[in-house]
């Protein structure tokens, strides 16, 4: 599902496709277009977040959500968000302007960021968004996919579950994300309860 501009997004839709462009071409040969789907969807969870965060700065929320993993390490070997950069220096953004939104894309990342929250509301916002993508019906979707592509089997699938998927309820930041958080929670747990059922393993 494309993302939107507009009523629910960012405002200036011209920088909106130049975003969708931008990241599209870049996960093209490196992500089988896996990164591009997650990205809209963590764009998309952004965007309504951020509409319940008062004074919150729509504009670097969508630009961070579209652009936070176009330096993913597990996917590129750049150094100091320089994809991100280029593509906010190429549209005129100021130096400042590009720190302030690459600090909320390097406040996202789990691994990275044991233990700390995010010191802006619009970096809360990202990292909500990202989680929620993880957990539910679309994070029990990747995780498999993620096993396959990886070579790990069904057990170690599940164990991810435990490491990571399950947690992430607890550390949402907003409100809005915690609710839908919890419903997504629960739909894991049931899913893994009937998985044992079927393993017999419970
Ligand atoms: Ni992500």
């Amino acid at each position: 599902m494309a993302p939107m501009a507009g009523e629910d997004g960012m405002d200036n839709k011209l920088l909106f496709d130049k975003a969708v462009s931008y990241i599209t071409a870049l996960f093209k040969d490196n992500s089988g277009g896996h990164g591009t789907d997650h990205t809209f969807r963590v764009y998309r969870n952004a965007m309504y977040i951020a509409e319940n965060e008062h004074g919150c700065d729509k504009e670097a929320v969508g630009l961070a959500a579209l652009l936070h993993d176009a330096d993913d390490y597990k996917l590129f070997k750049t150094v100091d968000n320089s994809h991100a950069r280029a593509f906010l220096r190429e549209n005129g953004f100021s130096p400042v302007r590009i720190d302030e939104i690459c600090k909320i894309i390097n406040s996202v990342s789990f691994s990275q960021n044991i233990g700390r929250t995010p010191d802006s509301i619009e970096g809360k916002v990202v990292q909500d968004a990202d989680r929620l993508d993880a957990i539910g019906a679309v994070g029990i979707a990747r995780t498999f996919a993620y096993g396959g592509e990886n070579g790990r089997t069904m057990g170690e699938s599940i164990t991810h579950f435990y490491d990571k998927l399950l947690l992430l309820r607890d550390l949402m930041n907003t409100e809005t994300a915690k609710r839908i958080a919890i419903i997504r929670h629960e739909f894991m747990e049931l899913y893994l309860k009937e998985l044992f059922t079927e393993l017999k393993i419970d």
